[in-house]
């Protein structure tokens, strides 16, 4: 399986490193061989050989020159850039981890597309792109005869789009609620223990768990957009604008009330709710006082956590890992192993 990666960043140095990793498990379980015939970013330059690039080579380049490869010139001519790779490499997968931009979906969007437009199987991390029109990528991949995933853009270490997928085909999701937001959680268990908002802040950034604007996780705007992806994704409704979903963070509670959650047995978690209803689905994202039964009161730390409702099953709430860039590329290798199990028809999915 020839690979195009856009993103060489955290994720895409650990996505580089689990192909690798694994790759006797690929090769043994489900016939692939992972090569990468394409790095680009967009500031440290794009690197191509079409027999495989020396990832570790790679790496000892990049933190001797700080560059990847050349910059591209002026149309391109010396060094391609990262359109064009995805306009004409062959490759036979993308993987588009660039960095989220909420606000700037629409260049991991045109990559996307471009890669599916030519009829390439597209795996992201990226939910900018899934947030402003998941049905109509959906549907121009379909029309191109392509396949999209997307298990790492949405809580990167809870299994849970492929959950659905796979384990409640043939059920309605009646409504999904969850702690979606890491950095929130984390500051919350931390205020419990003891720390100021501020330090818990400070240490969320460090460990690279907030969003360049860390406003966007307090304020709850980052559960608020994977809520409307996952209202889109599992109950078909159309994306809405951020603005027209009803949304409170954390950046206003008081330690005081954490602690009394905490002492009544329950937890205060920013929860997310996607509910369907008679009139659509009804998106909220605020604080909540959960009972000790909720079991999204134990999803403590740097961890999320989803609680499904269905008509068959009743309730089953799936939690994982949080959002650290192994969690994140876990993702994408499970979205590579379900594109090589459709493509050859391999063992094991
Ligand atoms: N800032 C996000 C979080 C990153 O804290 O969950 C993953 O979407």
């Amino acid at each position: 399986m020839r690979i195009l990666l856009l993103g060489f960043g955290n994720v895409g140095r650990a996505f580089c490193e689990i192909v690798e990793e694994k790759a006797p498990l690929l090769r043994d379980l489900f016939g692939v061989e992972g090569r990468f015939v394409g790095i680009a970013t967009r500031s440290r330059g794009c690197v191509s050989d079409p027999g495989g690039i020396d990832i570790g080579a790679l790496l000892k380049k990049e933190s001797s020159t700080g560059r990847l490869g050349p910059a591209p010139s002026r149309g391109g001519r010396d060094a391609p850039s990262a359109v064009e790779m995805v306009q004409e490499m062959d490759y036979d997968l993308l993987v588009v981890c660039t960095s989220t931009t909420i606000q700037s979906p629409e260049e991991p969007k045109s990559f996307i597309c471009g890669g599916l437009q030519r009829g390439k199987d597209v795996i992201t991390s990226n939910k900018g792109p899934l947030f402003l029109g998941y049905r109509e990528i959906r549907d121009f991949a379909a029309a191109n005869g392509a396949l999209f995933l997307f298990e790492a853009a949405v809580m990167g270490g809870t299994p849970f789009f492929s959950f659905a997928r796979h384990c409640l085909t043939g059920s309605e999701v009646l409504s999904c609620e969850g702690v979606m937001n890491t950095t929130s959680n984390y500051i919350l268990d931390l205020m419990i223990a003891g720390a100021s908002f501020d330090d818990a802040l400070l240490d969320a950034r460090r460990k690279g768990y907030a969003e360049a604007d860390p406003t966007f996780d307090l304020e709850g705007w980052d559960s608020a957009v994977k809520a409307s992806i996952i209202a889109q994704v599992l109950m078909g409704a159309p994306p809405v604008p951020l603005e027209d979903i009803e949304v409170q963070g954390i950046n206003q509670i008081k330690t005081r009330l954490l602690l009394e959650a905490a002492h009544s047995g329950g937890a205060l978690r920013l929860v997310s709710r996607v509910e369907k209803g008679k009139d659509g689905v009804a998106i909220t994202v605020r604080p909540e006082v959960l009972s000790p039964s909720n079991p999204l009161s134990r999803v403590h730390g740097a961890t999320n956590g989803v609680l499904f409702l269905t008509d068959t099953l009743g309730e089953i709430f799936v939690a994982g890992g949080g959002i650290g860039p192994r969690h994140t590329a876990f993702s994408l290798l499970r979205d590579l192993i379900e594109v090589a199990c459709s493509r050859k028809g391999g063992r094991g999915c």
